[in-house]
């Protein structure tokens, strides 16, 4: 029974309170994204296997081990995206977005999925809102997407959120660091796990973000990428932090963050939140990834944020979501003809904009004011066999108890709104927006 009642291990249902949080954060993000010059980009929720494989390294854990991989009907091998990244890169190729010009900035919004173990702020579905721009080599496009990520923060409110960096340079200044790592960690290696030490001659890196606390402690001692940055990488990070510090960024550098996706080269930074003791997003460059697809040489470089995350901190600090008014006016009616009007009156507020509801459960008139009261109702109105015969009912203010009238033919729209606008403020005309620190 369990599995038709409860939904699976690692997900989560927005209802509607809920759902309305998300919806205010989520707009503050893609606002953010639309004022860098960024376009939406919606892919599939599932692609095929091998491209995940390829985009992200198949000696990673998400790649070994968190995949939702299954064959479809055809026995092709397909997998729900773990990630927005590759996905992102293989739609800009297929649809040539490279021929309006680089740099293409695109971002996105979507559901992810990976076989972890559930924990707060770990889920098998969860939501990224994520970034690329690709055909950006200048280390001033590393400083401007971090300032974006930081300025979305900044308008969402959210308070404790930190930045580290780091750059684990490119595949030739790679080559001597993967041997000193081998060399360290072969030197060690009846204390790596088993996963490590399959790890050690294919991807050695690998084993820097590995979860088990011996590993860590050993990736603690271990060489640092950056004493192995050639001169150009060198000079890229040199620049992306003058950058950082002309923009005012402040930043803990991190020579052991190393992120755990194969694609990443040069700049690699997350933000972690100190509280809640997890990254809140992460991100960096590939500029071997679009070739890796089939593209031509071509820089990228993004971030992804977790919303499940994002949400988790907001909530901790307590952060305020106004919610919008779901009913302004409630007429309630009685008598088939009264109802009649009210639902035609209904739907005259609804084509203005205008949040309305009457009864549609078959409830008397002491039951209808009821709920009208429970949803928030800000007006109320009463329909019966006198307001239809007048011509004329008459408006209440629910809280104030203030009242006037209104005509219910053709001056309707107008009394209401001119018996209204007395009382509701902008917030509530207005809608939702959560930008309270801007
Ligand atoms: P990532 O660090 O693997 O990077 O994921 C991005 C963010 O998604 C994480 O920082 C975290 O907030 C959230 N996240 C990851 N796994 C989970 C989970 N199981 N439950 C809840 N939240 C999670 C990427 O995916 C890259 N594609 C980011 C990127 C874009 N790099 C360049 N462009």
């Amino acid at each position: 029974m369990d599995l038709i009642t409860r939904a699976p291990k690692g997900t989560a249902d927005l209802v509607p309170e809920a759902a309305e949080k998300w919806r205010a954060m989520e707009e503050v993000l893609a606002s953010e994204a639309r004022l860098n010059g960024f376009g939406e980009i919606r892919t599939p929720v599932f692609e095929h296997t091998e491209l995940f494989q390829r985009g992200m390294g198949d000696v990673t854990d998400v790649v070994e081990k968190q995949m939702y991989t299954f064959e479809d009907k055809a026995g092709r091998s397909v997998t729900l995206r773990p990630e927005g990244t590759a996905g992102a890169v293989r739609a800009m190729l297929e649809n040539g977005l490279f021929n309006a010009g680089y740099p293409v900035k695109l971002y996105y919004n979507i559901p992810c999925y990976r076989y972890e173990k559930p924990q707060a702020g770990r889920m098998r579905e969860f939501r990224t809102f994520g970034v690329e721009v690709f055909g950006a080599a200048e280390p001033a496009a590393d400083a401007q997407i971090i300032a974006m990520a930081l300025s979305a923060f900044r308008r969402l409110g959210l308070q404790d959120v930190g930045l580290q960096l780091n750059s684990i340079g490119c595949k030739d200044c790679r080559k001597d660091y993967h041997q000193a790592l081998k060399e360290y960690f072969s030197a060690r290696r009846d204390q790596l796990c088993a996963t490590c030490l399959s790890r050690l001659d294919r991807n050695p890196m690998r084993i820097l973000d590995c979860k088990s606390p011996d590993c860590q402690a050993l990736a603690a001692g271990a060489p640092k990428i950056t004493d192995y940055l050639c001169p150009d990488c060198q000079e890229h990070f040199a620049k992306v932090r003058e950058y950082l510090a002309a923009l005012g960024i402040e930043y803990t550098l991190d020579p052991g963050l190393v992120r755990g996706l194969d694609y990443y080269t040069r700049t690699v930074f997350e933000f972690p939140s100190q509280s809640l003791g997890f990254a809140l997003g992460g991100g960096g460059r590939y500029d071997g990834l679009v070739e890796e697809m089939g593209g031509s040489p071509t820089p990228g470089l993004g971030f992804g944020l977790g919303l499940d995350r994002l949400m988790l901190a907001l909530e901790a600090q307590k952060a305020e979501f106004p919610q919008p008014v779901r009913c302004e006016l409630y007429i309630a009616a009685m008598g088939d003809e009264a109802r009649v009007r009210a639902l035609a009156l209904v739907d005259i507020l609804h084509k203005c904009g205008i949040p309305a509801g009457c009864d549609i459960c078959g409830r008397g008139l002491k039951a209808q004011m009821k709920y009208a009261g429970k949803i928030g109702a800000k007006f109320s109105m009463v329909l019966g066999e006198d307001e239809l015969s007048s011509g004329q009912a008459v408006l209440k203010d629910m809280s104030s108890g203030e009242t006037g009238k209104a005509g219910i033919g053709e001056s309707f729209v107008g009394d209401y709104l001119a018996f209204s606008t007395a009382y509701l403020d902008d917030e509530i005309r207005g809608g939702i927006s959560i930008a309270q620190n801007t």
